[in-house]
């Protein structure tokens, strides 16, 4: 491995945009289906792979949706989670914020209590054998009706202590934040912070509102705010952190080429953006592999590495001072 690509994968990191689900990898995913008696429309692991060629977000959702069918038990949950946490283990990703998609389980009639209890024991027993410290994630599908999003905030509260967040996700151009208002104000109102993906594939616009209607501590992606001047302006003067994905955003055609996105750019400019591998499994990489990318593509220096690692922290959930001791450990490195 070339020696800045070393660095980059040393570099203590914490990724705050995964979707759980997005981490299945082939292999896991055929291990599974055999687990379960499930039928795979697809032959081999190679076939799975071949068919990862997505020309945008709705290609891809379909597939990830599928996917997700061959977890059944508490069991398939911790085994996807804890393959995730190795990875996060092998790359020194030291703190991660997740996602998970109940209602893409609970639709199948799989307890909210069986997802969320083996996602939990995984991100446990990584903080006791890898040191990973973690914060769960609960996303909503927007492309479902508000009133779905409203039931599973009710089957979640049993749960509250082991959420931090709730989030938005799925189909986004045609589905706008302003939809969930109610369910997010509610969920607010019972303690947990908020994120929204927004500006995606979706206008700035989106972006907006998320921030003014479902008061999000970040945006999930946020490439797109470019579009509007003045929304950037704001961006940086509030800090409001952006997960940046930028292997998701070359897959799902959002830049055509990684020479073209705006990551670097935005963060010269003082946006507080971070980098994040949204699917793995589905997108090509996990953390170091979406540094090297972008590293590579777009000619990072060492003193943005850093930035971009001490984003990730900053713009975590986690207490000032486990974020003041992150940022001594990183000035460490310049
Ligand atoms: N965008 C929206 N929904 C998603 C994504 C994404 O990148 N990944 C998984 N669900
Ligand atoms: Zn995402």
């Amino acid at each position: 491995m070339p020696e800045f690509h070393h660095f980059l994968n040393q570099l203590p990191k914490a990724e705050l945009h995964l979707h759980l689900e997005g981490s299945l990898e082939p292999e896991l995913m055929f291990k599974l289906a055999q687990r379960n008696q499930i039928t795979l429309p697809f032959d081999s692991i190679e076939a799975i792979r071949a068919a990862y060629e997505f020309s945008n977000l709705q290609d891809f959702l379909d597939i990830y949706y599928q996917g997700a069918n061959v977890l059944q038990t508490e069991q398939d949950f911790y085994d996807l989670t804890w393959a995730y946490l190795e990875r996060c283990y092998q790359q020194n990703v030291r703190h991660v914020e997740p996602f998970f998609d109940p209602q893409t389980h609970t639709d199948r009639g799989i307890p909210f209590g069986t997802v969320i209890n083996g996602i939990h024991q995984a991100l446990q027993d990584a903080k006791t054998k890898f040191g990973i410290s973690s914060y769960l994630i609960m996303c909503f599908l927007r492309h479902l009706p508000e009133t779905a999003a409203l039931t599973t905030l009710e089957q979640a509260l049993p749960y509250k202590d082991k959420i931090i967040a709730v989030g938005l996700d799925s189909s986004e151009k045609g589905f706008p934040p302003e939809l969930f208002e109610r369910v997010f104000a509610k969920a607010r109102a019972e303690g947990w912070l908020t994120v929204a993906h927004a500006g995606e594939e979706g206008p700035a616009d989106y972006i907006k509102q998320a921030i003014e209607l479902l008061k999000v501590k970040r945006i999930d992606h946020g490439v797109r705010c470019v579009e509007d001047p003045q929304l950037v302006e704001h961006l940086i003067q509030t800090q409001m952190p952006l997960t940046v994905c930028p292997l998701s955003n070359l897959k799902l055609c959002v830049f055509k080429d990684m020479r073209e996105h705006n990551i670097l750019e935005l963060l010269e400019r003082g946006v507080k953006v971070t980098i994040n591998s949204d699917d793995p499994a589905y997108f090509g990489g996990y953390m170091t592999e979406n540094f090297i990318a972008v590293a590579d593509a777009l000619s990072m220096t060492k003193t943005q590495a850093i930035q971009l690692a001490q984003n990730s922290f900053e713009a975590s959930f986690l207490p000032t001072a486990a974020k003041a001791t992150w940022k001594q450990q990183l000035q460490a490195l310049a």
